[in-house]
């Protein structure tokens, strides 16, 4: 075993989470657009960066069912595929499992802990999920030579979160990382490179219900800590007739030397 995982540390919301996702994972493919546009992102971005260093394991931090996997996984290199939730780690494994060097794990990547470590770390759209994402990237890319990730940032979704903000609420949307902490979080860690870029992907929903789907469908659907949900009925009128809306994702590839 190369890696150390604490299940019966897990806090309540770290159960959710895995549940939440658990249950959407044998549809979660169907349905999860802007994952697939990430991981395709995230991977070119990686190879403009001239790919994953070295030739030893590279572990990837919230698989699912191995949209960024099966992108980044080359056949004679060792590849650790690694999820929160069980059943998105069998919808993997069911897709993925017949290639050679590919190995799977339930983990909780914010208590990963590798014997010897990874040549690589990889990571698309998962550490928002991390009780605190800045502090536990940080901690990721303390474990490896190279950390490649993406994730999604403050700012993301304006228009709901503003017509919310106009009924004097909060949306049940996770609070997201800032991108200048996250960034100096890797900064003190004192680089040899780090590489970043930030996209805003323009997304076109029918309406407000079909929005609120896109998390539902894919299990993502956990609200933020403290959320008490009430009506919502202003926000559903809104936005009967469409809702125009970014998401700010950032990809990052921070390489460090001495480990
Ligand atoms: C939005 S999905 C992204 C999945 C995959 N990376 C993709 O691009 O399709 C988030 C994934 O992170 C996993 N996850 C959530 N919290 C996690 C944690 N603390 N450690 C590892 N995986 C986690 C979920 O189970 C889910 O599979």
């Amino acid at each position: 075993m190369t890696l150390a995982d604490g299940p019966s540390l897990r806090s309540p919301r770290t159960l959710a989470v895995a549940r939440s996702f658990g249950r959407r994972a044998r549809h979660y493919a169907e349905h999860a657009h802007l994952q697939r546009h990430a991981a395709r992102a995230l991977a070119d971005f990686v190879l403009e960066q001239g790919g994953l260093p070295g030739t030893g394991l590279v572990a990837e931090i919230g698989c699912g069912t191995g949209l960024l996997t099966e992108l980044l996984h080359q056949p004679g290199r060792p590849y650790l595929a690694t999820d929160l939730s069980p059943e998105m780690l069998e919808q993997c494994r069911q897709r993925l499992g017949r290639r050679g060097d590919l190995s799977f794990a339930v983990l909780d990547g914010q208590q990963a802990c590798f014997a010897i470590p990874p040549a690589a770390i990889v990571s698309n759209l998962t550490c928002q999920w991390f009780a605190d994402p800045v502090a536990g990237l940080a901690g990721l890319a303390r474990l490896t030579p190279c950390l490649a990730f993406s994730v999604p940032l403050s700012g993301s979704f304006p228009e709901w979160e503003a017509a919310f903000a106009e009924l004097g609420r909060t949306s049940g949307l996770l609070p997201l990382p800032e991108e200048g902490e996250v960034l100096a979080a890797l900064e003190a860690l004192r680089p040899a490179r780090l590489v970043h870029r930030v996209e805003a992907r323009r997304q076109h929903f029918p309406n407000a219900l079909a929005f609120a789907d896109s998390f539902r469908l894919i299990g993502a659907d956990q609200p933020r800590p403290g959320y008490s949900p009430s009506a919502i009925r202003p926000v559903l009128r809104r936005f009967a007739d469409g809702l125009d809306t970014t998401a700010r994702i950032l990809y990052c590839m921070i390489m460090r030397e001495g480990l």
